[in-house]
């Protein structure tokens, strides 16, 4: 007998779980959250505090300014969270690893995540290999803690979910897969402020536009993300014997 697939479910262990669900609860993501298509559990990681006080932070070990996410406090967490699931665990950290469309497509096919919120100076690092906690960055800045990069990654994986954007998304998923950035679009008027909409694209040859916007593609990836063109041009490039 095969299972009945479960609704994708994002679990949130956050110290300000009233942030959310914030910008996920309109909009795209709210629609789709309020019809049951995914569902957001944000749990408080101050509920596992033990002591009177329900402190969850501590003085850095070796001294240093700000505090310390405890580790016996943040593993109560993940474990009262746990389902027994095997779900991902991700910790948002400007440390980790960037997030990839390619990745946003791995978590919206699972199961959905349980994402912890990094605050303060850090967690505790035994924690991570404890846990087994994925750390994902979503760029190299840093944020006052991890729950607005949570909120990013999971409207990320939301609007892929079946049912969520229906054909909309395919177009500009294939062409961020396909590693280049999106081709300019336009609309009515046809003439804005004395610019014109290019004449190809009202021409009605449907090879000509493809091929249009191909090279538009092409050129702004080249000129913008210099480091996406180089993987393309890599990949294009024949196999050679000294490659890995
Ligand atoms: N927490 C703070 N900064 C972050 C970043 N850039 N990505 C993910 N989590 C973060």
């Amino acid at each position: 007998m095969t299972a009945l697939p479960t609704t994708w479910r994002a679990t949130i262990l956050t110290l300000f779980p009233d942030m959310f669900p914030g910008p996920l609860g309109v909009s795209l993501a709210g629609k789709a959250l309020a019809s049951g298509l995914w569902a957001l559990e944000a749990r408080d990681i101050r509920d596992s505090a033990t002591d009177r006080h329900r402190s969850v932070d501590d003085t850095p070990a070796g001294g240093g300014p700000g505090m310390v996410l405890r580790a016996d406090v943040l593993a109560a967490a993940i474990d009262a969270a746990d389902t027994g699931q095997d779900r991902p665990r991700l910790l948002m950290s400007p440390r980790g690893r960037p997030l990839t469309q390619s990745r946003v497509t791995e978590l919206a096919a699972g199961p959905g995540p349980l994402i912890v919120c990094g605050r303060f100076e850090g967690i505790d690092e035994r924690v991570i290999a404890a846990r087994g906690l994925e750390e994902v960055s979503i760029g190299d800045y840093v944020l006052s803690g991890g729950e607005i990069a949570a909120m990013v990654l999971v409207d990320a994986c939301v609007r892929l979910l079946p049912g969520v954007m229906g054909k909309q998304a395919s177009g500009t998923e294939e062409s961020f897969s396909e590693g280049l950035l999106e081709y300019p679009q336009y609309t009515r008027p046809q003439e804005f402020e004395g610019r014109l909409i290019p004449e190809i694209l009202v021409s009605g040859d449907h090879a000509k536009v493809a091929a249009w916007r191909q090279a538009e593609a092409e050129a702004l990836t080249r000129a913008r993300r210099p480091d996406l063109w180089a993987i393309k041009a890599r990949q294009k490039r024949p196999k050679s014997p000294t490659d890995g």
